[in-house]
């Protein structure tokens, strides 16, 4: 039997642990696929004493997670303990250093050095494997790199925050509102204690920088990238958006345009008949839009231990065979730096929703400032039904009347203009909401 490939783990936790089951119940079937077993050796977590559901008294324990990354004894390193920082970037760059392939699902790690890590292990010719680090389960990396890695791409967007996903769900079907939805999250596993990094976006951010740097062959810049999160997001938005055949999804969109690359994260309208509005819940979907190729919809487990191992084994599976290819599908010296088309200059549809006073005049106010920007309404409504009683309680004098407007496309420039405007005029009350509208490829 040809030698086993021998695995330095660190990291123990959640996907730690389910790696480390994983090899065991597949074993039979890695060694029939790569033609030599994959075993564990050795081990690095935080704290050794700290009981675990997984036996690793028959692992070598080593203290040092970067001492690990070098150990002569593994073949490969696989980190799995978190982080954009040491310990786990400093293990991830003496792994390399040292001439040793590397399995990862840190996104915080590759979404910050990840154009820098790809490089050392281009030179020291070793694989730099992270397909858990998107979406989990869903092999979306492989997908873009290899599947479709001859393929151009136009557009590539999708549900990649099973939280966010599932806080939206949870509010349109159940009529509950957003602190209520956080709330079962929490006590459900699904949000932590601190939610910002979920519900503002900044985690499907991460992810979109991976994704579109795969697609598009940029260098990975999460800050090139426009973030809003879901927590403004209210009953009567997702009532509006059902009457008008939409779903609110927090959606990670990156975009070629004639002017670069659009890559922002906010909620979004899709088409109540897309796959992607059918995703409900904790799961997670990516839509790929490749020139000359229908849309292709993965749809998946985004997170979870044995969801995210399963991707950990592909990628050490891969390496058992001797398969390697640049981390992000070309020479890290080709990706080239992200032309960042701005966000003032994004083209759509939008869903504005404001609060009008009664009064007269108003709308024809609000109505002068979107014709001065060239905006033109493709519905509006003024809602003195049972979705505005979600806003306000509107019809009485000088109370505000909730007006929902869907417009044709226009740029973000000239939306955000009118708006101020619209609040300089003192027609209206508090902040308007805005949606912006992804539609399905024409
Ligand atoms: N959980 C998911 O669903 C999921 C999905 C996709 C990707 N990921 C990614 O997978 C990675 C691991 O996530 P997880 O959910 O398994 O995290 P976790 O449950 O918090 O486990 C982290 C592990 O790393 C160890 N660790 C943390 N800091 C360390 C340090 N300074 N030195 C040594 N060991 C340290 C911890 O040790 P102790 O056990 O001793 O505390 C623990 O074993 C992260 O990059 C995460 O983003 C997770």
């Amino acid at each position: 039997m040809t030698a086993p490939l021998k695995v330095g783990l660190a990291g123990l936790g959640t996907v730690g642990s389910a790696v480390v089951e994983l090899l065991q119940h597949g074993r039979d079937k890695l060694l029939a696929r790569c033609g030599r077993p994959i075993e564990i050796v050795a081990v690095n977590a935080r704290s050794r004493a700290k009981k675990r559901n997984i036996d690793v008294k028959k692992f070598r324990w080593v203290a040092d997670p970067v001492a690990l990354a070098q150990d002569p004894s593994i073949d490969v390193f696989v980190e799995l303990m978190g982080g954009a920082g040491d310990p786990a970037k400093r293990a991830v760059e003496s792994a390399l250093a040292a001439g040793k392939p590397v399995v990862t699902a840190n996104k915080a790690l590759l979404a910050r050095h990840g154009q820098k890590l790809a490089a050392l292990a281009e030179r020291r010719q070793v694989a730099l494997n992270f397909e858990a680090s998107v979406c989990a389960g869903i092999p979306v990396v492989k997908t873009l790199r290899e599947g479709l890695g001859g393929n151009s791409f136009t557009r590539i967007y999708g549900i990649l925050n099973g939280t966010c996903n599932y806080i939206l769900s949870r509010m349109e079907q159940d009529r509950l509102v957003f602190d209520d939805c956080l709330r079962d999250a929490q006590r459900l596993g699904y949000a932590e204690a601190d939610p910002t990094f979920d519900v503002e976006g900044y985690d499907t951010a991460q992810k979109l920088s991976i994704l579109a740097s795969l697609a598009f062959g940029t260098r990975l810049d999460p800050k090139a990238i426009y973030v809003e999160g879901i927590s403004s997001i209210t009953l009567a938005d997702l009532d509006a958006a059902d009457q008008l055949g939409y779903r609110v999804k927090l959606l990670g969109v990156a975009v070629k345009t004639g002017e670069g690359i659009e890559q922002r994260v906010h909620p979004t309208m899709v088409p109540k008949d897309s796959a992607i509005a059918q995703v409900m819940g904790v799961t997670n979907a990516v839509t790929v839009d490749a020139e000359g190729l229908a849309p292709i919809t993965l749809v998946g487990p985004g997170a979870g231990g044995m969801a995210t191992a399963s991707a950990v084994v592909s990628d050490l599976a891969d390496i058992a065979c001797g398969v390697r290819t640049p981390p992000f599908g070309r020479p890290a010296a080709r990706m080239t730096a992200v032309r960042k088309a701005p966000m003032q200059h994004h083209e759509g549809g939008y869903y504005i929703r404001l609060l009008a006073r009664d009064r007269p005049g108003s709308a024809a106010t609000i109505a002068r400032r979107l014709a001065q920007q060239n905006i033109s309404l493709e519905s509006i409504v003024q809602r003195h039904d049972n979705m505005a009683r979600n806003m306000a309680r509107p019809g009485r004098s000088g109370e505000p009347v909730p007006v929902i407007m869907i417009t044709y496309a226009t740029s973000e420039d000239a939306v955000r203009k009118a708006l101020v405007a619209v609040r300089r005029d003192r027609v209206i009350s508090g902040r308007p909401q805005v949606i912006r509208i992804e539609k399905n490829r024409a």
